[in-house]
């Protein structure tokens, strides 16, 4: 069975003239064209200024990690990957993941998506031997670091106890982000206090994950870890999701991370491939800007059904607002779920400013046995359900979907649904990869540089005078 996702915009294109994608094609086309040239300039000394920084190595990098592992097996990346994860899993029972902005979102989104939904509250024997997960390093909160800690200092008192032992990944690109840094420290304060300083198993149990350069790097050098795994210069943090930054923790956590890197290269094969039509990559572009263009429409909605895809939709928020946020231009993302936030943001969606397309994330199979609403005696059916008799949850949420798009329809509100058959390392693959390449693909379409955040500077320049004063 296929496990294509699929793009739907036919109620979203019905409110558009058609001749826009007509004339839009050739732009489109010369952005993707534009989008393979890039990658042969990486690795050049002929990168343009205006190209500067130029992070499309996430565009090949799937393909090319599958390569290698086929190739060299364990030696490869992913081989390597594949090993430490499983020491990792064999030797803890908790792992904490430090990192922030595209050095978390992206692990966060492979977490919620493609692990069980109450994963830490099951035991050991449940998780397949899988360790709990903790993200920290990923703000600045005196009370939820201070939680974790004491957690991790009650729950972990005999380090010989394989359900007592604890391990640390730290993930940073540049190696110098202030909340992964003081999240660091701090963890690893604890972590070899209660392995032992400068013990082997203190070295072994922590994973640092960074650039080629950087204080990260040095530290970890210097420290003497056993694995340090590597994030290619070219790739951005953002789109950082398929290198170690999300594949180690994924790997750990009992993620298929080959499977998951198959739907992502096939994604890009279809999109260097396939016309518009049958190219979700294109064909969610040219909806997403055209009505922005024409329509004045800014806010994207991504409305996930189903609880899993949240932190996908999170994920997708960084990704479009800090790539595209640039120039006084950009569309506004924001994530959904439904039908939870029909009873928040509905009022809004149906009735407010018309400058929302909405994109419905559908999954279209449950994981898990369709769910039966339960019958009961009339004297007890105040609640009047026994009219849903043979309904099962799937049935009340495709129809919550088909009764809200067409809601939205019957006022001319533009939607599109971005369909995936069931929600597994495949299909998460592909899409993570579709929005990646199609956040920069319209990013060489309004001449936008979609790498690089130079806006983010400010705050923490500001921020570090405080600190200095
Ligand atoms: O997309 C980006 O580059 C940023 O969101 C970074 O991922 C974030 O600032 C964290 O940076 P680093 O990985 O260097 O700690």
């Amino acid at each position: 069975m296929t496990s294509f996702l699929r793009y739907d915009d036919s109620a979203a294109r019905r409110l558009i003239d058609g001749k826009w994608y007509e004339t839009l094609q050739p732009d489109l086309l010369a952005a993707r064209d534009e989008m393979l040239k890039d990658i042969e300039l990486l690795g050049t000394d002929q990168i343009p200024a205006d190209k500067q920084p130029l992070d499309a190595g996430f565009q090949n990098l799937p393909q090319q990690l599958l390569d290698e592992y086929e190739a060299k097996k364990e030696e490869s990346l992913l081989g390597r990957i594949e090993t430490k994860a499983r020491e990792l899993r064999e030797e803890s029972d908790r792992f904490v993941v430090l990192g922030i902005g595209g050095s978390y979102m992206g692990m966060r989104a492979l977490f919620e998506a493609l692990c069980h939904p109450w994963h830490n509250e099951l035991t050991r024997q449940q998780r397949n031997g899988v360790p709990r997960l903790y993200f920290e390093g990923n703000n600045v909160d005196n009370d939820s670091i201070t939680a974790l800690k004491e957690l991790l200092e009650t729950g972990c008192q005999d380090p010989a106890d394989l359900l007592q032992r604890w391990s640390l990944t730290v993930i940073s690109k540049s190696g110098g982000t202030l909340e992964t840094a003081v999240g660091f420290r701090l963890f690893r304060e604890a972590l070899e206090a209660y392995y032992g300083p400068d013990s082997a198993v203190s070295r072994s149990l922590v994973v640092p994950i960074t650039g080629l350069e950087g204080k990260l790097r040095n530290f970890s050098n210097e420290k003497g870890y056993e694995d340090i795994f590597p994030i290619p210069d070219n790739v951005g943090g953002r789109f950082s999701v398929f290198t170690a930054v999300g594949l180690f923790p994924a790997a750990v956590m009992g993620v298929d991370i080959r499977r998951l890197l198959q739907g992502a290269a096939d994604m890009t094969e279809r999109f260097n491939s396939q016309p518009m039509g049958d190219n979700p990559v294109m064909d969610y572009t040219a909806t997403c800007h055209l009505f922005e263009r024409e329509k004045n429409v800014s806010i994207r909605v991504l409305s996930t059904w189903g609880k899993r895809l949240e932190a996908l939709g999170l994920w997708y928020d960084q990704l479009l607002a800090e790539s595209l946020g640039k120039a006084e231009q950009g569309a506004t993302p924001l994530t959904v779920v439904n039908t939870r936030d029909l009873h928040s943001r509905g009022q809004q969606h149906q009735e407010g400013a018309l400058d929302k397309l909405i994109t419905n994330v559908i999954v279209e199979r449950a994981g898990t046995e369709d769910v039966a609403v339960p019958m009961v005696p009339d004297n007890e059916n105040q609640d009047d359900l026994n009219k849903l008799k043979g309904k099962t949850i799937p049935d009340i949420l495709s129809a919550a979907i088909e009764g809200t798009n067409r809601a939205y329809a019957d006022v001319n509100r533009p939607t599109a649904d971005l369909i995936l058959p069931e929600l597994n390392e495949y299909t998460v693959g592909q899409t993570l990869q579709m929005l990646m390449l199609a956040t920069v693909l319209e990013g060489r379409l309004i001449k936008i540089n979609p790498y690089g955040q130079p806006g983010v500077e400010a705050y923490k320049k500001n921020m570090q005078e405080v600190l200095n004063r």
